[in-house]
């Protein structure tokens, strides 16, 4: 099992392994881009640590994206490490990321991106999560495309 708290600065190599354990394909960020994450959006950003280990084992990094009215929360990347997925930890890791967006940012609608052959993820979002879903073609740098998720919150 595993508790869900904010990240902090510290946490940032940790949630980098975790990052390239769940998305070994896909281009790794900057070191800096975490930092600005933790830094612009320290309420957004969540780490999983395991109850045994101590060790991190899931991340969501969200952010508030747009001005005025067009203001809303993005959730930018989430991911839980093989060795710890199917027990419910991204599903709390989404519950903690969207109650800061509307308690701390008051916002008052979510959205993300995800590959359409991403089927985990989709369950995840559009059935345990309520999202709503359209998709967008060629969206991704490989051409696939990807499925623009909203949810009110
Ligand atoms: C997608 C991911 C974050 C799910 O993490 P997880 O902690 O295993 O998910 P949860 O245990 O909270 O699952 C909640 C629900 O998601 C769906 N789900 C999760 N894994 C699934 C799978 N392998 N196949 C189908 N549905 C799945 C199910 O609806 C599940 O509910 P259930 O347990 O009642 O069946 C994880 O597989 C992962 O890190 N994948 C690689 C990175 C990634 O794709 N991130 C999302 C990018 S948008």
């Amino acid at each position: 099992m595993a508790d869900i708290r904010q990240a902090i600065m510290f946490d940032i190599p940790a949630i980098q392994v975790c990052d390239l354990l769940c998305f070994p394909e896909e281009n790794r960020w900057d070191y800096h881009l975490y930092e600005e994450y933790i830094y612009f959006w320290p309420r957004l950003v969540y780490v999983a640590e395991d109850h045994g280990t101590g060790g991190i084992v899931g991340f969501v990094i969200a952010q508030m994206k747009g001005e005025g009215t067009e203001s809303h929360g993005y959730i930018a990347s989430l991911g839980v490490v093989p060795t710890h997925r199917k027990l419910r930890i991204a599903k709390k890791l989404m519950d903690a990321a969207q109650d800061a967006l509307v308690k701390e940012y008051g916002s008052e609608y979510v959205s993300l991106h995800v590959r359409r052959s991403n089927q985990a993820a989709i369950n995840l979002y559009t059935e345990k999560l309520g999202y709503n879903y359209e998709i967008a073609t060629n969206f991704y740098e490989n051409q696939e495309d990807a499925y623009v998720m909203q949810k009110q919150l």
